[in-house]
Order: C-alpha cells, then structure tokens, then sequence
C-alpha cells in the first residue's frame, strides 16, 4: 500500500507564492476531495506533485512510501506510480494514443521488460468499450481534436491502462454532461481498490455523487482551510462556500486577487517562448 505525504508545501511562480503551506496525507485505499473556489491553488498542487518544472518549490516537502518526490523528475514519478489526470490535456499531434500509453505502461515495467503486445490490445479494447469510447480513439493521435469529453475520458482509459498507485483527478467532471459524467465515474469506482490512492479535485460536489470521498477538504488562498468527512461536502453543496470564508475570517478565497492575476496573453507568449527554446 502506498502512501503521498505532503508537508508544509509552498511553490511559487513567476515571484508570486500559489501555494502557501499545503498539507495532506493519502493512503492506499483512501479517496480524497479537494473542493473550493476557483484560483484557489487546486491545479497548481496537482502539477507540483507531478513536478511540472514551472513551478518553484519554496518550503515543504513530498514524500511516496518514504521516497523524497521533489528530487524526482516527472517520469520517475510516474514510474514510482504517480498519475495526474489533467484539468486540461495537451494535444499531441504526431503521436497516436495507443503508442503513448504503450510507452508510458513500458517505462513503468522492469529495465529490459516490455508489456506483451497481445494483452496490451486486449486490455485498452476492454478499457475502451467500458468507457464507451468511440473505437477509433486508441489508433488518433492523443488528444488532436479530441472534444473536451472525450479527452477527460482518455485521461481515464491511461489510468485504466497505467494502474497507478496514487491517482490525482483534476476536474475530471468539469466539461461532461451528466451521461458522461456517469461513464467516467463508474469506471473510477470500478478502479478502487485497496491499494489505490486517489485524489478528486472537483468544483462541484455532483462528481462525489459517483466516486465517494471519504475525506473532504476545503482549499482556499493556497492552503487547505477545512477538512471533514462526506457532511462537509454536503454543506458546501447546499450553501457554496461562504460560510467558510466568514468562519475563518478570509475576505478573498484567491490566492492572487483577481486584478493581479498574470493575465493569460502574457502566460501564452510565455509558453511559446518556452516550446520554441528561447
Ligand atoms: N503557470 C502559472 N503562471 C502564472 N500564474 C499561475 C500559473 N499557475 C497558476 N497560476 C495562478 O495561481 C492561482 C491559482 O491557480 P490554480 O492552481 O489553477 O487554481 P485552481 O485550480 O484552484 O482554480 C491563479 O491565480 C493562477 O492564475
Ligand atoms: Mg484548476
């Protein structure tokens, strides 16, 4: 059974602190929920635990089963059996979805060891009909031109595929109607396991009305305000969140007020400078 404890974790980026003292503790076998407002820090925790190199790491630490995280590159954490799926995936023209997850099921396997090519189809055939994917999906390049459901459903066929130890789901709900939401559910629960970790970020308490969270907490400013169990997810969907900020005193939920946010054309330019190696 595994175990990804975070401690004190503070990460900041472009000089602006996001995440200001995260502390959390999964188990195998545990399903956690991250709820809260957006701009809250939630997307950043996920990328930081799976090391996305924008973000700086300023204070705190992660540890899986005991193993320091933070000096891991982003592979050896999928390798150590870290998953995310993302709040938005990237499309990845060039490279189709079966090869991808092929490669990723390899790297995690023994040097020298490779999956049998035999029961890699049979099972993504498997994962494909019972997440009710169109069946040309495995065979089109990951992602490209992917609808918004169809690509948070590849997102959990690779889960499917990869059996991770600790799954982080970043609004694996947000984009879905209720049919799809019902598909990706089932097949989350399905995936439970006592071995498994697993990590709901969500919006809305609707997703936790088919994957169960046993632990429920609040994120707000960077931080986890409030933690509970099933009730706490059952308040916030009756009375939304201010309640909360008014119990603890907190004026604006986000972690950067809204005007200083870094606005989206500078985040792009950056990003394209950064593909194009400048
Ligand atoms: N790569 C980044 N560059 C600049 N600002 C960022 C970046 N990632 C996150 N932020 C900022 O950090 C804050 C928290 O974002 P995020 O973690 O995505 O929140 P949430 O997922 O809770 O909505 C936001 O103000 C966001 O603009
Ligand atoms: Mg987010």
């Amino acid at each position: 059974m595994s175990v990804l404890t975070i401690k004190d974790l503070h990460a900041k980026v472009e000089d602006k602190e996001i995440l200001k003292g995260v502390s959390l503790e999964i188990k195998g076998g545990e399903t956690h929920a991250i709820m809260g407002p957006n701009g809250t820090g939630k997307s950043t925790l996920a990328s930081v635990i799976m090391g996305h190199p924008r973000y700086e790491i300023t204070g705190g630490t992660i540890t899986l089963d005991g193993e320091d995280v933070l000096s891991m590159s982003t592979d050896e954490r999928a390798k150590a059996g870290l998953f995310l799926a993302m709040q938005s995936p990237a499309e990845v023209p060039g490279v189709t979805n079966s090869d991808f997850i092929k490669t990723a099921m390899n790297a995690r396997m023994q040097d020298g060891e490779n999956v049998s090519l035999f029961k890699f189809i049979k099972s993504l055939d498997e994962a494909v009909s019972k997440l009710k994917m169109r069946e040309d999906l495995p065979h089109r390049y990951l992602n490209d031109g992917f609808s918004g459901g169809e690509k948070k459903r590849n997102e959990i066929l690779q889960m499917r595929m990869l059996k991770p130890a600790i799954a982080i789901l970043d609004e694996i709900d947000s984009g879905l109607d209720i049919d799809a939401l019902k598909v990706v559910g089932e097949n989350v629960t399905e995936m439970k396991h006592k071995d498994l970790g697993l990590l709901l970020i969500t919006h809305y308490s609707r997703l936790l009305d088919y994957i169960s969270a046993e632990h429920v907490h609040v994120m707000m400013q960077g931080k986890i305000v409030k933690s509970g169990d099933t009730s706490l997810m059952h308040k916030i969907d009756e009375q939304g969140y201010d309640w909360i900020k008014e119990e603890l005193g907190i004026e604006d939920e986000r972690v950067i007020p809204e005007e200083e946010e870094i606005n989206d054309n500078v985040l792009g330019t950056c990003a394209t400078r950064e593909a194009l190696g400048e």
